[in-house]
This record gives structure tokens, C-alpha cells and sequence, in this order.
């Protein structure tokens, strides 16, 4: 049992330049806007065009944070993605190629719904106490939520990737043992093969996301004698802000007002980078965590819990430890700044965008690029390979 400390040491995101104002979708859906921003908790919407896709997404996410000696340091590249472009090949290695990671690495990529970035973390946290000589691992979430035009998940779409540098003595976060998870073959939320959109048994979901909340957390609860004053925050999966905002409610129902009206405030922080996204499902908690670093000020050694959950369904709480100086590694990425300088479309440019999905019939494909602040472009796809720049 090794007592390193070992956790996040950088944090990096991008989100596609686009979005759609929820508002607009409201007034185009002919729902109220309060159901969307109150009742589902969520303002905006990332959307994502046709030079986008989550091998590049995750390349523009973790390029910026990198620099050439943690390239050649890296040894696993875990890329956690329910989107994945290929059945066979994994992610993790167009990323290696982008990034000019090193050879002398494991690269690989892991599906479990929006749980797959804690697996991968956890995995890191393992690989790291096993192999002394391992130095860095880098983790890559990045998903497009997509569930169709005039769907009941429409909200709750969005698209973005997380990338994080795990190492021992990590500047941001230090994970801590033991965690508490709890996996059961559930349908609430799938995507076969045929479909490019996911299907949801909506309130079900809900109903599996705020069950599992329950079980993992009185398991953790149980294995550490821990208690809720014992966190500055908790943070949570969030498909949209509204059942986060469930899930922080059933946890404190019991706690003082002062202890509520704390981790409510945290929660509100923690979630505005959230309500501007939209669901990026596995990338979602550490889109949250983002958030609270970037808009909070916390101290030295402050506790987090976090609450991560994939349909399907697993689900797992585990803390986290604020290391000093986790604001200028957290602030390696202006997420406001790239929030702001997205570009915003009606409904009807958001649909023709939704409609540009990639042949599925091998034929070949020029796509022009069209995210300047992107590094990195799909630019098309020839003999069935996706092509990047
Ligand atoms: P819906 O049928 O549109 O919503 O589906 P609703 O009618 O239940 O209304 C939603 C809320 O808005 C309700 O509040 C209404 O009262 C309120 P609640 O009862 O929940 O507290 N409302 C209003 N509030 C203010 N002013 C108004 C107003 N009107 C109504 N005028 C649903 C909503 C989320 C189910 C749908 O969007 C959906 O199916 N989304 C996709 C599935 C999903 O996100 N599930 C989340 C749990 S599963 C999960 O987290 C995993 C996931 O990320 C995938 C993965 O793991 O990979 C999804």
C-alpha cells in the first residue's frame, strides 16, 4: 500500500466554438425558458460542427497543458469516451500521434458511459502506485451528447473534452483512498451500435442517477467514517445542473442551514461552466471541478467529494484534496475566455449543424476548417480513415 500522494496535477478543456442559447431552443420548442433554465438548470449549449470530433477535441484540450518534457514523461494514455470514432482503435493513439507523446506508453481507450473519466483516473491513481518509475499519466474525457431534434433530452445536450495530467505530487488534487462504488445492469441510458443518438428513459434516469448517489455515498460514509462537515464542496456528474442540484439536496437533507446554504453556494459555483456546455457526459464532473477551481477560492488542503456516475449503470464517490497553488495550474485554460468567444447560432443554423453528420458508406470527404481557436481539425476522411490537422 503505497501512502505517495498522487492526483490532478493540470487540468485542460476545449469546447467546440458554437452554442445555441437555450432560450432560443425554448421559444422554438414552444416550452416556457424557465423549464429549461430552472427547471432543467441549464442556459447554453455547446454545439459541435463538422471539423470537431472527440479524437480532436481532446487533442485541442490537452495540447495547451503539455509541455515537451511531461510529453516524453507520459507512459498510459487512457482517452474515456461513450463517442468513440472506431469499434477497434482506439483514441488514445491518434492522440499520441497529435500530441507527440512518447512510444514507451500504454494507450488505450475505456467505455462506461459518463463514468469512463473516473475509471481512467482511478486507473492512473493505480498504475502510478505500481510502477515506481512511472511518472505521468494522462487522462482524456471527451464525448458529444446527442440525442436528437425535438427529443426531451435536446437540453441536455453538449460537447467538450477534459484532459488531466496525473503525477505524484499533483498540484491541483491529491486522491484519496478509499473510494466507494456500486455497479448493477441497469437501462436507463444506452446508444447501440446503428444509432449516432442515445436513448434515455428519462425520469428513470434520474430515478438510477439519485439511487446510486445513495448507495455509494453511505458506502463511503461507512468505510471512512466520514461526514458531511467534512467537505468544502461536493461535486457531481452533471447531465444538467438541475439533478446535480437533487443530488447535493438529498445528501444534505439532513444537514444544518448553514452546512446547506455552504455546499449550495460551492454546487452554484461548480456549475457554471455547466450550464454554459451542456452535458459532455464522462468530461462532466471534471468540467465541474474546472469551475469551482477556476471561480472559488479555496484553501490549502480543503476536502472534495465528487459523485461520478455512468448509466448503464456505475456509480462512485471519492475525494479530493486541494494542493496549494492549484490556481495556476488550473487556470492553464481560460474556459470563460473560450466560453465567451464562441459563436452563437439560431435554431435553424444549430439544426443544418446537428444535420452534417460524416458518411457512413466510405465514401470520401473535404471538411473546411471553421474553429479558429482550435488547434487541431478533422479536414476529412479518405479510404475510411478520419483525417486530422
Ligand atoms: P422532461 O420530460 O422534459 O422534463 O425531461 P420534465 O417535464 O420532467 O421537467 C423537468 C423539470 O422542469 C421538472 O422539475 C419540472 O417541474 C420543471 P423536477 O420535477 O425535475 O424538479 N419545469 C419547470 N420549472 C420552471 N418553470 C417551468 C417549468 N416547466 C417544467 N415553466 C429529462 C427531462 C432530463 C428527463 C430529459 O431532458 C432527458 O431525458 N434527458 C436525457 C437523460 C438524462 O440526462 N438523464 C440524467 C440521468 S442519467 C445520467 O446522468 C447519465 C448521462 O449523463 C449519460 C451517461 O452516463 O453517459 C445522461
Amino acid at each position: 500500500m503505497s501512502f505517495e500522494k498522487i492526483g490532478i496535477d493540470k487540468i485542460g478543456f476545449y469546447t467546440p466554438e458554437f452554442y445555441l442559447d437555450l432560450a432560443d431552443l425554448a421559444q422554438a420548442r414552444q416550452v416556457d425558458p424557465n423549464k429549461f433554465k430552472i427547471g432543467i438548470g441549464q442556459d447554453q449549449q455547446t454545439i459541435l460542427p463538422a471539423d470537431q470530433d472527440v479524437v480532436t477535441m481532446a487533442a485541442n484540450a490537452a495540447a495547451p497543458i503539455l509541455t515537451a518534457e511531461e510529453r516524453a514523461q507520459i507512459d498510459l494514455v487512457i482517452f474515456a469516451s461513450e463517442s468513440g470514432i472506431d469499434q477497434s482503435k482506439a483514441g488514445s493513439l491518434y492522440l499520441q500521434r497529435l500530441l507527440g507523446l512518447s512510444q514507451a506508453a500504454r494507450a488505450f481507450e475505456i467505455k462506461e458511459a459518463c463514468y469512463g473519466a473516473t475509471a481512467g483516473l482511478q486507473m492512473a491513481y493505480d498504475h502510478l502506485t505500481a510502477h515506481p518509475d512511472s511518472q505521468k499519466v494522462l487522462v482524456v474525457a471527451s464525448d458529444v451528447a446527442r440525442y436528437g431534434i425535438e427529443t426531451a433530452g435536446e437540453v441536455t445536450q453538449g460537447a467538450g473534452a477534459v484532459a488531466m495530467l496525473v503525477t505524484r505530487a499533483p498540484r491541483i488534487l491529491v486522491l484519496n483512498q478509499p473510494s466507494a462504488y456500486f455497479s448493477e445492469e441497469v437501462m436507463d441510458f444506452w446508444r447501440p451500435n446503428y444509432s449516432d443518438t442515445a436513448f434515455a428513459k428519462g425520469k428513470f434516469s434520474t430515478e438510477q442517477y439519485l439511487r446510486f448517489l445513495e448507495i455509494v455515498w453511505r458506502e463511503y460514509q461507512t468505510k471512512t467514517q466520514e461526514q458531511l462537515t467534512d467537505f468544502t464542496a461536493l461535486l457531481f456528474h452533471i447531465p444538467y445542473t438541475k439533478l446535480g442540484l437533487k443530488g447535493l439536496r438529498q445528501m444534505t437533507a439532513d444537514a444544518s442551514e448553514d452546512v446547506q446554504q455552504r455546499l449550495l453556494q460551492k454546487f452554484e459555483t461548480a456549475t457554471i461552466y455547466n450550464r454554459r456546455v451542456g452535458n459532455i457526459y464522462t468530461g462532466s464532473l471534471y468540467l465541474s471541478l474546472l469551475s469551482l477551481l477556476q471561480n472559488a477560492q479555496l484553501a490549502d488542503s480543503t476536502k472534495l467529494g465528487l459523485f461520478s456516475y455512468g448509466s448503464g449503470a456505475v456509480g462512485e464517490f471519492f475525494s479530493g484534496e486541494i494542493q496549494s497553488g492549484y490556481q495556476q495550474m488550473a487556470g492553464l485554460t481560460n474556459v470563460a475566455d473560450l466560453l465567451d468567444r464562441r459563436q452563437q447560432l439560431t435554431v435553424k443554423e444549430y439544426e443544418q449543424m446537428f444535420a452534417q453528420t460524416l458518411p457512413t458508406d466510405g465514401s470520401t470527404l473535404e471538411i473546411a476548417p471553421v474553429s479558429p481557436l482550435a488547434e487541431f481539425h478533422l479536414t476529412g476522411i479518405t479510404a475510411h480513415q478520419r483525417q486530422y490537422r
